[in-house]
């Protein structure tokens, strides 16, 4: 399936995403790389790959999201696009976006939701106090970070953690749970019941 990554910045995940799709056998075929941000790392890292880019700027929409959306499809539409990954791309999308693109819309989380749902969710985990934090990867709905659970990763909190040696231990796990995600939603096997997703068996 013919799939664009969504991005706003570093691109990490994008990355390991473009290295799993690099493999011809993977059901997922990377058709564009979209940044809201021009000044967003992971667009060299993509064009670099070999993969066709687009920028649509969401600051000159200002508040009026539905037209920032509307030349987001535009660029969709050019490539063919199937299926969406967001991979740190920070806007927030409308109701009417969501719902076009309902089950055909994935997004990484850097928590294992339903905990921390939004913004800083690693200093919320350290505040909190938890032991276990990770990530989730979900299918998209209105609600911020409230679809679908596809997948998710658990690390432990350790003595000594700050932020950034947490955040580079849940991020390593995002490169692994991504790419297995997307090829599950890419390749048909995941069936709704409700919120809850059953993954069916591959293809033979
Ligand atoms: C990741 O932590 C992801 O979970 C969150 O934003 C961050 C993006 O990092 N949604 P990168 O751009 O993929 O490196």
């Amino acid at each position: 399936r013919r799939t664009a990554i969504l991005i706003s910045g570093r691109g990490s995940n994008m990355a390991a995403l473009l290295a799993a799709a690099a493999d011809p056998a993977y059901p997922a075929e990377i058709a564009l790389v979209l940044s809201n941000r021009a000044d967003a790392a992971g667009l060299a890292r993509a064009a670099e790959a070999g993969i066709p880019t687009a920028v649509v700027e969401s600051r000159p929409f200002g508040r009026d999201r539905a037209a920032f959306e509307a030349a987001m499809e535009a660029e969709l539409a050019r490539h063919g696009v199937e299926l969406i990954a967001l991979a740190g791309f920070m806007r927030v999308l409308t109701e009417g976006f969501t719902a076009r693109w309902e089950g055909r819309m994935l997004n990484i989380h850097p928590s294992l939701l339903p905990a921390f749902p939004g913004l800083d969710t690693h200093a919320r985990a350290l505040a909190a106090g938890v032991k276990l934090h990770g990530c989730t990867v979900h299918l998209v709905t209105p609600g911020v970070d409230e679809g679908p659970i596809l997948a998710q990763a658990a690390v432990p909190i350790l003595p000594g953690d700050d932020e950034a040696r947490l955040a580079a231990r849940v991020l390593a796990e995002e490169h692994r749970l991504y790419p297995a995600a997307l090829a599950w939603v890419a390749s048909g096997r995941v069936a709704l019941e409700g919120r809850l997703v059953r993954l069916e068996a591959p293809p033979p």
